[in-house]
């Protein structure tokens, strides 16, 4: 299945990452109380959401037919083969993704995935015509050592395949610190970071990130969202905990219209 996205380079991007929470039940009822809100109410942004592997074939065919987009939270480097438990970025596609997450913090932490780990599985879903969002961010101890630039940097140099261009690849900036822990940067630390990132895309292509998509994650909720949404640079948001109930997500992609 080849998914048309409709993403513009002047919407702003919403990924609801729902990272391991939801049986069928739920994320379907989710999905569906999503998919009505989106009729009543229309909203300018894209909305993509990223559900466990397990309900992203009915959640196809849930959202068919409406604007909500479907993403994946990992994708394998390779089409195919002997590689149990993996799922790849061509089946992603296959049963109807359009995007795929790739080197958030809890895959590279919890499964020691490295940035040559995250560039090849960006290149697979390139290959596989997915949108990669590339996750990148900073510890708590790096940022307390005045590192977090110089991490950033070589994150997103690193984990950025040869095949990525400015509309099959999206960065998303998540320090770790901020994830689930209710805290955010300062706002002017996620401007200036999204403008550091742009630039590290700079020297890595020798190619203008001018047009580059970039997206803030952590701890984004309803109550913060149109000041993250409002920050020069920020594209759009990358939102896990919040994404789990619905009137609080559409909350934010009204924030992001
Ligand atoms: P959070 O998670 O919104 O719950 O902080 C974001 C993420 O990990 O993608």
């Amino acid at each position: 299945m080849i998914v048309e996205t409709s993403s513009s380079p002047n919407r702003a991007t919403v990924l609801a990452n729902w990272k391991m929470h939801g049986l069928r039940e739920d994320g379907l009822a989710r999905a569906r109380g999503l998919a009505s809100q989106l009729a009543a109410e229309k909203i300018e942004c894209d909305v993509v959401i990223c559900p466990p592997f397990t309900l992203l074939f009915e959640l196809a065919s849930v959202l068919d037919g409406t604007a909500i987009l479907l993403g994946s939270q990992d994708c394998h480097a390779e089409a195919s083969g002997s590689c149990t438990g993996d799922v790849s970025a061509l089946m992603l596609a296959d049963v109807g993704c359009a995007y795929a997450i790739v080197g958030h913090s809890e895959r590279r932490t919890e499964h020691g995935e490295s940035d040559d780990d995250v560039s090849a599985k960006a290149a697979a879903a390139h290959r596989a015509g997915l949108i990669a969002v590339i996750c990148v961010g900073e510890s708590a101890v790096q940022r307390e050592s005045g590192q977090a630039f110089a991490v950033v940097d070589s994150q997103v140099r690193a984990s950025i395949p040869d095949s990525a261009q400015i509309d099959n690849t999206i960065i998303a900036y998540e320090p770790i610190w901020a994830i689930g822990t209710g805290r955010t940067p300062r706002l002017s630390d996620i401007e200036e970071t999204h403008s550091q990132i742009r630039e590290s895309w700079q020297m890595r292509f020798s190619r203008d990130g001018a047009g580059l998509r970039v997206l803030y994650g952590g701890s984004v909720k309803a109550k913060n969202a149109e000041e993250v949404l409002g920050i020069p640079g920020v594209d759009g948001v990358l939102v896990g905990g919040a994404s789990l109930e619905v009137g609080e997500f559409w909350q934010i992609c009204k924030a992001s219209s």
